[in-house]
């Protein structure tokens, strides 16, 4: 059987639980060019949080690293 679970950082269009709270919060401090410190025990989706915010403000025309 084909293995359900992604064991490396998600893709962005891949299926993506919740978040939308901390992606809005997210979205604004870029925007806003606030500094914001994200941390968490590893593999509870810091990274691929950060991509997804990263895809949506490259589809409103924000360039980000
Ligand atoms: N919102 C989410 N919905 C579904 N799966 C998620 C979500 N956030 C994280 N994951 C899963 O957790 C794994 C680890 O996420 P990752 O972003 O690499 O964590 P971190 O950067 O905090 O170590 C991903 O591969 C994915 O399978
Ligand atoms: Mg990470």
């Amino acid at each position: 059987m084909r293995n359900p679970f992604c064991a490396t950082e998600l893709p962005v269009t891949a299926p993506f639980c919740d978040r939308e709270k901390e992606s809005e919060e997210l979205e604004s401090h870029a925007v806003n060019r606030a500094n914001v410190v994200l941390y968490s025990p590893r593999r509870y989706g810091k990274t691929s949080l950060v991509k997804r915010v990263q895809a949506r403000l490259a589809g409103k025309g924000t360039i980000t690293i």
